[in-house]
């Protein structure tokens, strides 16, 4: 419950400050004590004045307010939440956060600060893609900062990507998940496969298809934040290692299989990597010359169906196996059929037709079947997804008897 938890926003210099007044509002609309620290940056944007009027209380801006030091401001200002918000994080603002540094009151309260923070990116699409902002999140993630990603979108600067503060509500929805959630996976092993396969047809070609990832790290981070201990057997992708999970590269459909039987036991397997059907008959040695003017034949052998084979698994079944069904007609209706067929306890199906963002975008539209019915979920961002996953997953063991 977000209801009467005190949190402090830290609003940093860019054009998305605007939208923390929102975020304001939202979050107080749900009960929560909000305090605000405007950076120099974000006070170019928006006023002290506006964003008190809005959280009710005084808004620090300055490190040498002689008042507040007098009361040791800044350390008292980052002990007296239960979660320090950052809304938006500009790209300087996660630099300095990753370095360490402490040049002003926001940074100063940042890095004394011993409560959960969790930052908000906003910033152009080339910023957010550069590798100095990837360094950093990467450290941000393993120091243990929560992230509410940005949205894809047009961006104040005329440019189009990611790169745009996530919605106000997907931000409530963030912090209302870290407060309800905390612990209630403790003590619960995941395993979570990610990401596509890639089967080798020789040294250099490969057979590979259009996944991303981002659901299943996405799933494997909210099971993390659940308390869960989260086991990613991971195929190739771009994606930093989410907070509290341990990854496991893998490459082939034989590989994640293996790597995926050699976590058990575990209590909830949730597969989420799009395995390639099939892989080369037989991947050779050398790479294949242009002999002639035929291409050569590429015989094909079907590869190992893990989400089975762990469904099937007798003794070491995981208590709660989840499987993924990626469909472009009869969603329901094959979802169905292909929980029936896996054996596994639940199915999230999607949508993965052409228009649709479900391969390798942001937001996914999914119903969940069980043996209970079926729900159908609105669309949402694939973080949303992943924590109402791990809400199902949670319920689900607090209603088991032990
Ligand atoms: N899966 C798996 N191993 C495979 C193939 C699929 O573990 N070799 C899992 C996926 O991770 C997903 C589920 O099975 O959880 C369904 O995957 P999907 O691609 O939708 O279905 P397929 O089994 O490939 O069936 P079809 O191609 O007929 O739709």
């Amino acid at each position: 419950m977000i209801q009467n938890k005190r949190i402090l926003l830290i609003i940093g210099g860019g054009i998305a400050a605007y939208k923390s007044l929102d975020l304001i509002r939202r979050l107080r609309e749900q009960g929560a004590k909000v305090q605000a620290l405007l950076t120099a940056g974000g006070a170019e944007f928006i006023t002290p004045l506006s964003v008190s009027s809005l959280t009710g209380e005084k808004t620090y801006s300055d490190l040498f307010s002689l008042t507040d030091e007098a009361e040791m401001g800044h350390i008292r200002l980052s002990r007296e939440s239960d979660l320090i918000l950052v809304a938006p994080a500009t790209a300087d603002l996660m630099a300095k956060m990753a370095a360490g540094l402490a040049g002003d009151l926001a940074t100063t309260v940042l890095l004394a600060a011993n409560v959960p923070v969790m930052i908000c990116p906003s910033m152009n699409v080339e910023m957010w893609n550069h590798p100095a902002t990837k360094r950093n999140m990467n450290v941000l993630r393993k120091d243990g900062i929560q992230v509410v990603a940005p949205a894809a979108g047009d961006l104040a600067c005329g440019e189009v990507g990611q790169g745009r503060l996530a919605d106000v509500a997907d931000i409530v929805k963030a912090a209302q998940f870290f407060f309800d959630r905390p612990g209630m996976l403790t003590g619960k092993k995941a395993l979570v496969t990610a990401g596509p396969t890639y089967e080798a047809i020789d040294p250099v070609r490969y057979i590979a298809n259009r996944s991303s990832g981002k659901q299943g790290y996405a799933i494997a981070a909210a099971l993390a934040a659940t308390g869960a201990e989260v086991a990613l057997i991971s195929g190739p992708t771009s994606l930093a290692v989410p907070f509290n999970v341990h990854r496991i590269n893998v490459e082939s459909a034989d590989q994640m299989l293996e790597s995926s039987m050699a976590e058990l036991p575990a209590d909830i397997a949730v597969c989420v990597a799009a395995v390639a059907d099939w892989r080369a008959e037989k991947a050779v040695e050398h790479k294949i010359k242009k002999n002639g003017k035929n291409p050569p034949a590429l015989k094909l052998t079907t590869n190992p169906d893990i989400l089975q084979t762990l469904s099937k698994s007798g003794k070491m079944r995981p208590g709660l196996v989840i499987g993924f069904a990626a469909e472009t007609e009869n969603i329901v209706k094959n979802g169905q059929k292909k929980r029936g067929k896996k054996g596994c306890d639940w199915i999230v199906a999607n949508d993965v037709s052409p228009g649709t963002e479900t391969m390798g975008g942001a937001r996914n539209s999914v119903h969940l079947i069980t043996d209970k019915g079926i729900e159908s979920w609105p669309e949402d961002t694939k973080e949303g997804v992943a924590r109402a996953l791990a809400k199902r997953i949670s319920e689900y063991f607090q209603k088991e008897p032990v």
